[in-house]
């Protein structure tokens, strides 16, 4: 297939010109992290992109598809989901909205609602919220246990999300379950013990929510360390209430990710700086929470590589929409166009150190966005609407 007549193409190749991220604040093109080409075209053989470049260099082939003027962009990668839960929290965000705060221990009434659900009921609302991302134009997505707590309702969820991703997240240490809320210590035990070898086998990262409330820093290493030893990759939900030791616990024990970041010193900030560690940032969880948003702007110019993902879950950031997520994150995060959809595309890439999706260069896996728009930048300039009009996954038109 060689999709052609496409007027801006979002490569996110580095050697198409990524000046440095600050730079595309000023320009387009040559200066932008995006790996820009405009008028042209992408050859897609099997699951792979084989080709880009200008539409009139364009190898000829029976399959074409006109792009008609429109935009294409790498699939989004949603990096941080939660997607393994039943229930609403509707009452919740109510009860938000006329002026109460957040807190972690809404987390127990999604546990409660999911530990009773059948399987095919967790199913059908994990392929419900997937098929509602896919038409947003996301084609790689991460998703967590979580709202289960007892070893055979995370195996249960991390089970159901791995026929759907590989991108798999063991988060038994989300919040302590009521039963064991005298003793916390049996819990961290559990989730280290019997809980993680149960899990271990569908997951590829472990996470910790490290937070006041929910696990602290001891906890969190003890947690992260002994997945390690499982073969799971780190990553953690980090400062997201309050300032705390996550993120640099995060970048000790390199981390893919640290999530959420709101409440960070300037060393936090330049821990971040000098690791591999990206930032993951969530702004539905603080529109839907009504809290400070995170400073993107501060840790792009100190260098950090940044993410943007939904949190899709139903109490913090009950949203499925990466361009939702870029364009608040472009009007209340200072970040640029060009910066929030990279962040979209190859930050999230980054966070789960992917080098095959975030990018259309030769070798990548086809997975792309078709735009009714002439530009990425409509993704925040034209905020709610639906912009996505045609996505393939692997090579394979989905919608
Ligand atoms: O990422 N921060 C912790 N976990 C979720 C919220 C989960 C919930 O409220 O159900 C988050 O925002
Ligand atoms: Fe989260």
């Amino acid at each position: 297939t060689v999709i052609t007549n496409i007027a801006t193409l979002v490569t996110n190749d580095p050697s198409l010109g990524w000046g440095s991220p600050r730079s595309s604040k000023f320009e387009s093109g040559g200066g932008s992290p995006l790996g820009l080409i405009q008028d042209a075209a992408v050859v897609i053989d099997g699951d792979r992109v084989t080709w880009t470049g200008e539409s009139s260099k364009a190898p000829a082939t029976d399959n074409r598809v006109d792009a008609g003027g429109r935009a294409v962009i790498p699939g989004f990668v949603d990096s941080h989901s939660h997607l393994v839960f039943a229930g609403d929290r509707t009452r919740e965000f109510n009860a938000r909205m006329s002026g109460r705060s957040y807190s972690a221990g809404g987390i127990r009434t999604t546990v409660a609602a999911t530990r009773s659900a059948t399987d095919a009921e967790l199913e059908a609302n994990l392929t419900r919220y997937l098929t509602e991302a896919l038409r947003q134009g996301t084609t790689t997505f991460e998703t967590k246990s979580g709202y289960g707590l007892t070893v055979e309702d995370e195996a249960r969820a991390l089970r159901l999300a791995a026929r759907h991703t590989d991108e798999v997240t063991y988060l038994g240490a989300h919040v302590v379950p009521p039963e064991h809320a005298d003793d916390p210590a049996a819990y961290v035990a559990l989730v280290t013990g019997e809980m993680l070898d149960a899990c271990a086998p569908y997951a590829r990262w472990i996470d910790v929510f490290c937070e006041k409330g929910a696990f602290d820093g001891d906890q969190a290493r003890a947690i992260l360390t002994a997945g390690r030893a499982k073969g799971l990759h780190p990553r953690v939900h980090a400062n997201q209430l309050s300032y705390g030791p996550g993120v640099q616990l995060a970048v000790e024990l390199d981390a893919a990710s640290a999530d959420h970041c709101t409440r960070l010193t300037d060393e936090d900030v330049d821990a971040l700086a000098h690791s591999r560690t990206v930032a993951t940032l969530l702004p539905g969880a603080e529109f839907s929470t009504r809290a400070e948003w995170p400073d993107a702007r501060r840790l792009l110019d100190a260098g950090v590589t940044v993410a943007l993902s939904t949190d899709c879950n139903p109490g913090s950031s009950f949203t499925s929409s990466v361009p939702f997520c870029i364009a608040l994150a472009v009007r209340d995060m200072r970040m640029t166009p060009d910066e929030a959809v990279w962040s979209a595309t190859a930050g999230g890439a980054a966070a789960l150190r992917r080098d095959d999706v975030g990018r259309l260069t030769p070798g990548a896996y086809a997975d792309l966005a078709l735009l009714d728009a002439p530009s990425h930048v409509h993704l925040a300039y034209r905020p709610g609407v639906p912009l996505v009009s045609a996505v393939w996954r692997r090579g394979v038109r989905e919608v």
